[in-house]
């Protein structure tokens, strides 16, 4: 397959048919579409290997990780009712849309690798961009993937079995950094097999919901008399749904877990074959694909479970497979469920070694984090950084202080990122922009995202403090670097879309 983008084959071929001039090096002379052999490293922004479906790839692997899974019990126990808790679902997936709606507009302006940290760059200066990468880095991105890691061993070891060793929670932790430096290994290995990975785990993941679907539509039959939509004890759509704003907060950011990862292809569109025409596609394909799922998805729960069963569970999908076709179905989904944790992984490593990658280059680490392995072109140390911070919090982090700080920091860091479309509208209406979303959209995601975010504030005080806290502790480091008043340079857009060879 010459003409895959991801291959490193080509290249070398070419360069290596220029020099070898005898016959026995002819004979070992790799197929033009082996990855995994010399080149000389090219720098990841000029490496245009992406297309509109590693794009996919990258967002839809991420979205579908852990929560579509195990999520709905805590929807459905905030929320209320079934009815609520669809609309929660929903409403989650549409502010979601209305994010990466809004990043697909910066993204597609400034098609820089490294999302917030480029687009804040761009719009407020290096201060707020070096405190972003510091807060991801640090925590968001490495927190995020010891929690999908965590996830990942957890359904792991249950389908090992109920012996003890496997419930042991170091055992647990280990078997979670396993899944980690598995995943590590590809990703350092060959950027190709890590999206090569990371589709055949996309295949799966819909796969999984499909046959949720389906299996649920089915037994629904069977299960007419005891399910939550039409059983004897139903309690009808909307009865006894909760009164409390502060229950609908946490409804939503459960949903909102599950759909995170909107951002993941921001992250990488510098790398992308055509950003400023794929980049809004990805988002406008994904996001839809993903919310319909998971309306089917928890549908099929519904149609088969009632709402005291789905409450009380903290693994839905294992629950389902259990009751509609047996404990050993339990099992399979309990690996297959495992499996789609490991894409999300992947995913999430690919994009955070690009964010390590654009900081270092943006001077806000060490240069050494910016260099790709020589031989296979992957960023092999940006890699190892991020994971070596996620094995830390994999051993020593609390899950529930994790989501609490990734919700707090992650969505102040959105609203700052898409309150940036609005000002750059201001700022600069002559700015080209490729994709243009309605005003309305980022207004709206803004709105939420500051409801959530002061939400947290009021209702955790010391725990939003501490995180604003650890926020502000990167401006020290800044000012060590950088000094208080000369910011770093910002280029301007032109000198952007010059480097990137883009024409206006
Ligand atoms: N949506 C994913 C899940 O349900 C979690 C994504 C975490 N976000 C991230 N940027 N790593 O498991």
């Amino acid at each position: 397959d010459d003409n895959d983008p991801m291959s490193y084959g080509m290249q070398f071929h070419g360069r290596s048919m220029s020099v070898s001039t005898m016959g026995e090096h002819m004979i070992n002379l790799p197929s033009t579409n082996d990855p995994f052999l010399g080149e000389t490293a090219v720098p990841l922004e000029k490496q245009k290997r992406l297309t509109l479906f590693h794009g996919l790839s990258l967002v839809i692997g991420l979205q579908i990780g852990s929560g579509i899974f195990a999520s709905p019990n805590q929807i459905n126990s905030n929320a209320g009712s079934v009815g609520m808790s669809l609309i929660i679902w929903v409403a989650g997936g549409l502010l979601a849309w209305t994010g990466a709606s809004s990043y697909a507009e910066l993204g597609s302006a400034i098609p820089l690798n490294g999302s917030s940290q480029a687009y804040l760059n761009q719009i407020y200066g290096s201060l707020p961009s070096f405190l972003f990468s510091w807060t991801a880095l640090t925590i968001l991105k490495p927190g995020s993937t010891a929690i999908i890691a965590i996830i990942f061993s957890e359904y792991f070891c249950r389908a090992l079995g109920s012996s003890p060793v496997f419930t042991n929670y170091w055992f647990q932790k280990f078997i979670a950094i396993i899944g980690l430096a598995i995943v590590v290994a590809i990703n350092c290995f060959s950027t190709r097999l890590g999206a090569r990975a990371g589709n055949f785990f996309l295949v799966i993941k819909i796969g999984v919901l499909l046959a949720i679907t389906i299996i649920g539509i089915v037994a629904s039959f069977h299960f007419h008399d005891t399910n939550a939509l039409t059983g004897a004890d139903s309690r009808g759509l909307f009865a006894d749904s909760s009164k409390s704003i502060g229950n609908y907060a946490i409804a939503l950011y459960a949903g909102l877990w599950a759909y995170d990862g909107w951002d993941n292809v921001n992250y990488v569109s510098a790398e992308m074959k055509n950003p400023r025409r794929d980049l809004p596609r990805v988002i406008h394909i994904a996001m839809p694909v993903v919310i319909v799922a998971y309306f089917l998805a928890n549908i099929a729960y519904y149609a088969v479970m009632s709402e005291e069963e789905i409450e009380k569970t903290t693994s839905v999908a294992i629950t389902f497979a259990t009751k509609t076709m047996g404990p050993v179905a339990g099992i399979i989904f309990a690996i297959l469920i495992s499996l789609s944790c490991i894409g999300a992984l992947n995913a999430t490593i690919f994009s955070s070694a690009r964010l390590v990658y654009s900081s270092a280059e943006e001077g806000f680490l060490p240069s050494m984090f910016c260099k790709l392995h020589p031989v296979r072109s992957t960023p092999v140390n940006a890699l190892l950084l991020q994971s070596a911070i996620a094995c830390i919090f994999i051993l020593v982090g609390e899950f529930h202080s994790l989501l609490t700080f990734y919700g707090f920091a992650g969505y102040s860091f959105y609203f700052l990122t898409v309150s940036g479309v609005i000002v750059l509208r201001i700022r600069e209406p002559d700015l080209d922009r490729p994709y243009k979303t309605y005003i309305s959209t980022p207004i709206l995601f803004c709105c939420v995202a500051l409801f959530l975010v002061s939400r947290t504030l009021f209702e955790k005080p010391i725990e939003s403090l501490f995180v604003a806290l650890f926020i502000a502790s990167g401006l020290p480091i800044y000012i060590w670097r950088f000094g208080l008043l000369s910011q770093a340079s910002v280029p301007s857009f032109d000198d952007i879309l010059r480097k990137l060879k883009i024409r206006r």
